[in-house]
């Protein structure tokens, strides 16, 4: 099992107040993001191409694709779940306890749903931040009605790429970010993990998200990724030369995500 109080840190941070709005100013800027976007113009049409009455998203938190999604499809039901009380609080507030639309706290690998519920689950960007992803995607089937939509969202942080000009310091920079996250590879995972589930008839998209300076440094945290690199035993002159020339040449980057969507098992 995923132990909540080792949930990467950027989340576990989501529950302490002095982090908290800072963490809430991060998943803004983060739905701005063309990439994101493009997810989000994916499960639409997804949704639009068939019968779905009701939609569970696990890792909610701050309720904007939900909410965007309850608002274009009055006659479906939406439920958001997240770990964090405090962001479960603030998606209802933002977006109110629509008719159509629910927020409330939990586990993704504990969900507190009886069996068989759900006609499609969506999962975007959860499951790297987990130690055993294959526990909440077993927990996703439980709560699944046979032939639901399972729909996967997650980034290849091994394949992210920064365009910095001192190629041999970002490797060892990128390998200390990457192993600061529990889960770096599940974008590429995605199928393994469904196929092992019993999943089928699973299609894939790929998007992209580039990254241009100074988004570079708004998602990837430029300082928090010399903090990790310093941790790992890089020099921390190298470092600083490495985040110096990182704003001053506004280095971009890019950052692959993997989609799976696939059929629960009947
Ligand atoms: C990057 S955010 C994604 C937010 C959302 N998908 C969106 O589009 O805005 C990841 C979310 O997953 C939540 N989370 C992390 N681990 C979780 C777990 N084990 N169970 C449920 N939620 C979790 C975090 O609190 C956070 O809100």
């Amino acid at each position: 099992m995923c132990d909540s109080t080792k949930v990467e840190s950027r989340f576990s941070q989501s529950t302490r107040s002095e982090h908290f709005e800072a963490m809430v100013r991060y998943l803004d800027g983060v739905d701005q993001i063309e990439g994101c976007q493009q997810f989000r113009r994916l499960v639409s049409g997804f949704i639009d191409g068939h019968e779905i009455r009701n939609v569970l998203e696990i890792g909610s938190g701050t309720g904007t694709q939900l909410n965007q999604l309850a608002r274009t499809y009055p006659e479906i039901s939406f439920t958001g779940l997240d770990i964090s009380p405090q962001l479960v609080e603030l998606a209802t507030q933002r977006h109110g306890a629509g008719s159509n639309l629910d927020f409330r706290p939990g586990r993704g690998e504990a969900l507190p749903f009886e069996s068989r519920l759900f006609d499609a689950i969506i999962c975007e960007r959860v499951l790297q931040h987990c130690d055993t992803p294959a526990d909440i995607l077993s927990e996703m089937l439980r709560v699944a009605r046979k032939g639901a939509h399972i729909i996967l969202c997650e980034p290849d942080w091994t394949s992210l790429s920064v365009e910095h000009p001192d190629h041999a310091t970002t490797r060892h920079m990128l390998d200390a970010y990457c192993s600061a996250i529990r889960s770096p590879a599940i974008g590429a995972d995605l199928e393994t993990l469904l196929k092992a589930a019993g999943v089928h008839s699973i299609q894939h998209h790929d998007i992209l998200w580039r990254l241009p300076y100074p988004a570079s440094d708004k998602v990837l945290g430029l300082n928090r990724m010399a903090e990790l690199a310093i941790n790992s035993g890089l020099d921390e002159s190298d470092v600083s030369n490495w985040a110096d020339t990182f704003r001053n040449a506004e280095v971009s980057a890019a950052l692959p995500f993997h989609v799976a969507i696939g059929e629960a098992p009947q």
